[in-house]
């Protein structure tokens, strides 16, 4: 097992620069995902790490070892895509096996081997049938057996879920999270689906257009985000951003909202002409808060446990609040609700920064 360490990693496809400058260190055994929407660069990083990809400038170390240059076949690390690409004429057994019969590991090993994984993964009854004989879910188990025999000290994992429907991802996930406790590996996810970073990284690395803009763990990234792309990223349903503006004396006001005063503790005041957006989650909507706000309500979703006010649907500004008990509201009604300003977070327009 092995840590890493990214510095100063590059990538160009020709003139166009892909990944600017990711530094990144590792941990052993940690699981770190990569999260960023579609085209932010995170097959590409992923696939420099195990080497199928050119390093354009900077350096890859895997452990104490430099692997900038070294072939994918010599990094100790086994890669899991999106599209599982079995052999379809074989069992599963060869399937899991075949890698480690190419490279001469003797029969009894293999069998050993092919054997442990498949009980790691419950697949033990499958072993024996043909890859169109399985759901989507067991042929996704059977490509990550594939990689557990090999004893990679890092996994990389591209969207392996992406394939599978909701429930199937749910369940899957579980099953990630459990073989990560159980083999103790470095595993590297990649995932545009932020729920699935939240359930199972250590350390979320947040990508866009091939840079970090922030990276922790999930719990830090949701209580304090540096920036609005982070803060509009992690968290489900999104946060919140309401238009916000200093008066003269400074005090920050929500001119959509019958210029209110939210109560922030800032360490300097905002320039009056300082564009502003205050942003406050769904959740963190409650009765008897300090900042008030009245709402009148265009649509609402009762999830049973909990529903969903929206309001301003379509506006540059729109709401989402998430209520308990709320079987009276519906479309039209006004809602007296408010919020605790300590949840609230301040962020320049402009430039997208956090104002702390
Ligand atoms: N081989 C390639 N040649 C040129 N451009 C590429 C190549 N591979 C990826 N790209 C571009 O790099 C960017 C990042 O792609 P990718 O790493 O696949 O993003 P993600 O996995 O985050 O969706 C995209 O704009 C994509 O078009
Ligand atoms: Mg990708």
């Amino acid at each position: 097992m092995a840590g890493l360490a990214l510095s100063n990693v590059q990538k160009a496809f020709g003139q166009t620069q892909i990944i600017h400058g990711v530094d990144l260190d590792i941990a052993d055994g940690e699981f770190v995902v990569f999260v960023g929407p579609s085209g932010c660069g995170k097959s590409t990083l992923l696939r420099m790490i195990a080497g199928l990809e050119s390093v354009t400038d900077g350096k890859i170390a895997i452990g104490s070892r430099d692997v900038t240059d070294v072939d994918p076949s010599e990094r100790g690390v086994a890669m899991v895509f999106q599209s599982y690409a079995l052999y379809p004429h074989m069992s599963v057994r060869d399937n899991i096996g075949f890698g480690l019969r190419m490279n001469g590991v003797p029969r009894l090993e293999v069998d050993r081997k092919v054997a442990d994984a498949a009980a790691a993964l419950h697949l033990t009854d499958l072993l024996d049938r043909k890859p169109k004989q399985l759901s989507g879910g067991q042929r996704q188990r059977v490509a990550i057996g594939r990689a557990i025999v090999r004893q990679p000290d890092v996994f990389l994992f591209d969207e392996p879920l992406s394939n599978l429907d909701a429930e199937l991802r749910v369940q899957m996930r579980l099953e990630i999270a459990r073989l990560h406790a159980e083999l103790g590996a470095t595993m590297i996810y990649v995932t545009h689906d932020q729920v699935e970073a939240m359930t199972l990284a250590d350390k979320i690395v947040v990508l866009r257009a091939g840079r970090v803009e922030q990276a922790g763990t999930p719990l830090s990234l949701y209580d304090d985000p540096a920036n609005l792309f982070v803060a509009g990223f992690i968290g489900s349903p999104r946060m919140n951003f309401l238009r916000a503006a200093p008066d003269v004396d400074g005090t920050i006001r929500l001119p959509d909202h019958g210029n209110v005063p939210v109560p922030l503790t800032l360490a300097a005041a905002p320039q009056p002409a300082q564009k502003l957006l205050l942003g406050i989650r769904p959740e963190h909507f409650a009765p008897n808060q300090d900042v008030r706000l009245s709402l009148k309500v265009d649509l609402v979703e009762h999830l049973g446990g909990a529903s969903y006010a929206y309001v301003g649907s379509g506006s540059a500004y729109p709401l989402t609040i998430e209520m308990r008990d709320a079987r009276d509201v519906g479309r039209g009604t006004v809602l007296e609700t408010s919020f605790d300003s300590r949840r609230a977070f301040l962020f320049d327009a402009t430039t997208g920064e956090r104002v702390r």
